[in-house]
This record gives C-alpha cells, structure tokens and sequence, in this order.
C-alpha cells in the first residue's frame, strides 16, 4: 500500500500517478482542453484526501472519497471522482478571467477552478456545512490557493447574497430543482451545471442560460451526495415486507401511488415474469434505460431489498421498479437467446403483476425503438416562463421553482 507522504519518494508517486491520471482523463474524453489538463497537472489532489489515503486511490479515475457520514452512515460530503470534476469543469465551460461559483465546498475542485480563471477571475466557494468550510479554508490556505478562493457557509437554496453575478455555476451535491436565487446569480449567458435529479435518476447538466429558461449542452451519468438544507426533497419509502422478516425497499422521487397498502403480501404471491426481446451486448451501459423509466413509466421507483429476500438472492436485478395497482414489478435480465449479451424484462408479483411488468417492457420496448443511440436535451423553465415558448408535446416533470422537459430525439 502506497500512503500519502511528504516524503520525497511519496511527492514522486504522487506526480507519476498525477500524469497517468491526465492521460487517463483526456483519453476517456473528460478532459477535453489545454485549460482543466493544466490545472489536473499542477493540483496536488492527494493533499485535499482524507489522512491515510492510499496514494493509488486519490488518483483513481472514478474513485469518490467520502470526507463526512451522518448520524445513520449516510455520505454528506466527499471529494467527487476525478472523472466527473473534470467533466464539470469542461461541460461549465470556465475560462480565464472568470467569476464561478461551486456549491458543496472541499477544496480541490475550488482549486482546479482558481487555476482556471487565474489571477484575473474569481471562485467563489460555498457549503452548508461550517465543518467543511473550515477543512476546505485550511486546504486552499496550506497549498496556496487561499487568496485566491472565498470560502463561505451558505445554503445555496438562497443564493450567496453579496456575490456574483456569475459566469458559471457549479453545483456538486445532488439537486432535486434549481434555486431561483442561484439562477438570478448566474449572468445571461451563463452556464449552470447540477447533479439534476429526475425522478430519482441524476444526470450531471450543462445548462446555458438563453434569457429567462435554460437549454441543456451536455449531461454526464454521475452520483451525488444528496442536498441539505431548505432545497432538500427526500424520497418517500415504503417497506414492502416478504413474510419472513425481511423487507424490499421502494422510494420514490414523487408520484408515489396513492394505494401503496394494496401492495400488501404481494411479495408472497407466485412470481410472474415477462420479456421484452430486447438485448443488450455484455459490458454495454444502459444508464438512459433508467432515465427512460424516470421519465415515461408511471409508478416507476428505486428498489433495495434486504439480504435474504428472494430478489437479492436472484444473481442478476437491477435497482429498477414499478408500481401499478396491485402489482410491483422489477427490471431483470436473462441470456440473450442468440449470441453472448442479455434480454430485458421485468419479474412482477401481485394480482397485477401482469400489468405491472407490461407496462415495464412496454417501456424498456419503447426505449428500444425511440431513446436508445439518441442523447435527450434538457430545458428548465422557471415559474413565470412564457407557456407559449414551451413546445406543447414536450414531455414535462414539475418542480417545485419550475419544470424540466426533455426532447428525446
Ligand atoms: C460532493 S461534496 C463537494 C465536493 C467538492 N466540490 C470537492 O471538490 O471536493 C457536496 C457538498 O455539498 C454540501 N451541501 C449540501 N447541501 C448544500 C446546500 N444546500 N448548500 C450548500 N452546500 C451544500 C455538503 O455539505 C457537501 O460538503
């Protein structure tokens, strides 16, 4: 095991693997300009890592490293995988001269950006949390970026009063919609980029602000560690017991059915199972199924179920379902008929079992013929929008500040 050390041997490790890692980057395409590779070769990550991280996991590509737990072992704070803070970096489009603003503080990604805008622009840093603020002043201060990045303690549900505008917003914690008082911080043109979440699945959005609504340029599959404070929209979850003790867990973002009691016992019931036809080649990402679902299957929600439950024991689910009447339903997979990939489908119990895994491969037959090989844009159109700019038979998801609708070519 490699442990950070100020030693010289460890500063050496540490540059090799610094160089490795921007090859790595720029050749995976999340590093794209001479700006954010430059600013990855000069900042030593490993000197914002928790003590005692091991050397080879500051540098992992897709390595997150959690920094903070709640009460109940729930990350609160981390430093995000290098993958997805230099794609943000690029999809924010931050050049030199710039003023920025990061929502969710931890030092490193401040840093990047006060390579970015250099000695002309500005960055400005916030977090909720005083604990985090004082650990990402201390960071900046000890590898000279402290005059250079203001750290300050703020729900980014107000905005930051006293600052901005802003050419570009970064926002690195999950965010089920957009602050108003963000939106009126950032400069038109300006580019937003948030971990949206969208029915419970997040994509990582470049926003540009044209006038009063924003248009999506680019979106990234990422994780976030949720949103606190007055912007925060926890799920709503429901146990569904199996008899023996043991629980599936469904959340749901919003649109949790209204007659969830009638899913009593279902897990119990004879399990029925359907299939789609539809293949996917081994080792192929089917992230935009699950967005697919997010958006155009009702009832659709998270699922986790206990160890011990027939469905953790089955080798291959996915955290995938639906609930419609009496049934609950889940995303499966089986041996493609031909060849070496897999077939969707969906297993359902309950007396609308049926139903419910029909509507899923409806779905995942839909996504099939009218989502897959296509990227979807995102627009957000705050409360108070012109109604007559939003193309009617654009499918739209509300929020509370506004709505998002998707065009899925
Ligand atoms: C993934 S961490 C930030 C990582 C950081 N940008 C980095 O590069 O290391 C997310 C942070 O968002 C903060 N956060 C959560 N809700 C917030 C809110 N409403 N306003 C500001 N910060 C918030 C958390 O305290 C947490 O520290």
């Amino acid at each position: 095991m490699i442990q950070v050390a100020d030693t010289h041997d460890g500063a050496d490790r540490a540059a090799d693997l610094r160089a490795v890692l921007v090859d790595e980057l720029r050749g995976r395409g999340k590093i794209a300009t001479a700006a954010v590779e430059a600013a990855f070769r000069r900042v030593p990550r490993e000197r914002f890592m928790p003590d005692g991280t091991d050397l080879t996991v500051a540098y992992g590509v897709d390595n997150s490293v959690v920094t903070k737990r709640d009460e109940h072992g729930v990350a609160i704070s981390s430093v995000s995988a290098a993958y997805i803070q230099a794609r943000m970096l690029e999809q924010a489009e931050v050049r030199s001269g710039m003023t920025v603003l990061e929502v969710g503080s931890g030092g490193l990604n401040a840093a990047y950006l006060a390579e970015i805008v250099g000695p002309q622009g500005r960055v400005v840093s916030v977090d909720i949390d005083p604990e985090v603020t004082a650990r990402a002043t201390t960071l900046l201060e000890q590898n000279g970026y402290g005059d250079r990045v203001r750290v300050l303690v703020a729900d980014a549900e107000h905005g930051v009063p006293g600052e901005g505008p802003f050419d570009a917003v970064i926002v690195t914690v999950g965010a089920w919609d957009i602050p108003p008082a963000l939106l009126d911080q950032l400069r038109n043109p300006g580019v937003l980029v948030l971990p949206l979440i969208m029915n419970g699945v997040t994509r990582t959005i470049g926003f540009r602000r044209a006038s009063e609504h924003l248009s999506s340029t680019s979106a990234e599959v990422a994780g976030f560690v949720p949103m606190q404070g007055d912007g925060r929209h926890p799920d709503r979850v429901f146990l569904l017991p199996d008899g023996n003790g043991r629980n599936v867990r469904l959340s749901f973002d919003s649109g949790a059915p209204r007659e969830i009691s009638r899913l009593d016992g279902v897990l119990a019931t004879e399990r029925v199972e359907r299939w789609s036809g539809v293949t996917i080649d081994n080792g192929v990402s089917f992230a935009d199924l699950h967005l697919w679902f997010a958006w155009f299957l009702p009832g659709f929600c998270r699922i986790a179920p206990d160890e011990g439950t027939d469905l953790a024991a089955e080798r291959r689910w996915f955290p995938f379902g639906v609930v419609s009447g009496a049934g609950f339903a889940y995303l499966a997979v089986r041996p493609a008929a031909e060849g070496e990939g897999a077939e969707f489908g969906a297993r359902a119990y309950g007396p609308d079992g049926q139903r419910a895994a029909a509507s899923m491969v409806e779905q995942i037959q839909a996504w099939d013929r009218d989502g897959r090989h296509t990227e979807p844009t995102f627009h957000y159109w705050p409360v108070g929008s012109d109604p007559s700019l939003i193309s009617a038979d654009a499918p739209v998801m509300d929020k509370t500040h506004g709505v998002v609708t998707i065009s899925w070519p």
